[in-house]
């Protein structure tokens, strides 16, 4: 991952899940960017992370939150603007399967907790940060979704994830006139730390993803950096970053493909597109 001194100059964002993983490596080089960067997470390791920054001379705030609850999330954001003044960047990363396995044998309740864990806190967080964004004319939104959309044995979390590239797109469109960019990015399969339990039977997902995808690999939390937040599609130089093709992505045709299993999902809609779903509404 090469750094961009100054990329993120000034700019406050909001990162979701940053104790570990993908959102820590984003909180992290968000702020040695030169982000002000509000890291939020339910586990309480998420101060060590921040006091890491700190202690770096870098710019950040650690709130800890259950984004499962919309209480949270709104608390989450009016702090983050009474520290910072105001939010330029969301990031929306909190989410994961719990349990892997064939559909017909998920519980009712664990379908509930799949949706709850991957797709209610990116959806409580827009819905929490909009006033703020509306307020300044101007934000950026990044959903963190999945390649998963499609893979077999987690249907909960494959249907929440969907619901997250259903509500990034509409989102976009609703948002384009008052400065608001709605984007999303759909990993492949990343390491994970073991500091969170990892979902239960991820084994044979990770072994149908190694057979089944092109160059069978997994990518690390901090191959995403570039990529999630929403400017490295060029600039990203990541283990896996060489580019796969000219194939268009999203609703948009916004991006192409620069990393193993990822892609933007979704950018900002073009005012043609605009003025076709006014015609359509
Ligand atoms: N790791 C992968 O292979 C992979 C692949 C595709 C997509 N993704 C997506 O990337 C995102 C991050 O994945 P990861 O592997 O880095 O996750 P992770 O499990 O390593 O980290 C998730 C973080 O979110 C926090 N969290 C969970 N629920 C929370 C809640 N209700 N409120 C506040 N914080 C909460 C956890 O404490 C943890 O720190 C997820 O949305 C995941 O679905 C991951």
């Amino acid at each position: 991952m090469r750094h961009h001194p100054d990329r993120f100059k000034g700019k406050v964002a909001v990162v979701t899940g940053a104790a570990q993983g993908i959102g820590q490596m984003v909180a992290v080089n968000l702020a040695k960017e030169g982000g002000r960067v509000a890291l939020i997470d339910r586990s309480e390791i998420v101060n060590e992370t921040c006091e890491d920054i700190v202690k770096e001379g870098l710019d950040g705030i650690a709130i800890e939150a259950d984004l499962e609850k919309y209480a949270d999330c709104d608390r989450v954001m009016h702090e983050a603007v009474k520290h910072f003044g105001r939010i330029d960047i969301l990031i929306n990363n909190v989410g994961g399967t719990i349990w892997a396995r064939p559909f017909v044998h998920y519980e009712e309740n664990q379908i509930e907790a799949e949706i709850r864990r991957s797709l209610f806190p990116t959806m409580w967080c827009c819905r929490a940060v909009l006033p703020i964004m509306v307020k300044q004319n101007s934000g950026t939104i990044v959903n963190v979704s999945s390649i998963a959309t499609r893979g077999i044995n987690r249907v909960p979390y494959a249907a929440a994830k969907g619901g997250v590239n259903a509500l990034t797109a509409s989102l976009a469109f609703e948002c384009a006139e008052q400065n608001i960019r709605v984007c999303a990015v759909a990993p492949g399969g990343t390491e994970q730390l073991a500091l969170e339990r990892r979902c239960v039977g991820c084994a044979a997902v990770e072994h149908h993803e190694r057979r089944t995808r092109p160059a069978a690999i997994v990518n690390r939390p901090r191959d995403h950096v570039g990529i999630e937040t929403g400017v490295g599609r060029n600039q990203h130089r990541g283990r896996h970053s060489k580019r796969l093709g000219k194939r268009r992505a999203g609703a948009f045709g916004c991006g192409r493909r620069t990393h193993q299993g990822q892609r933007p999902v979704v950018g900002r809609p073009s005012p043609a597109h605009l003025a076709l779903e006014r015609r359509r509404s």
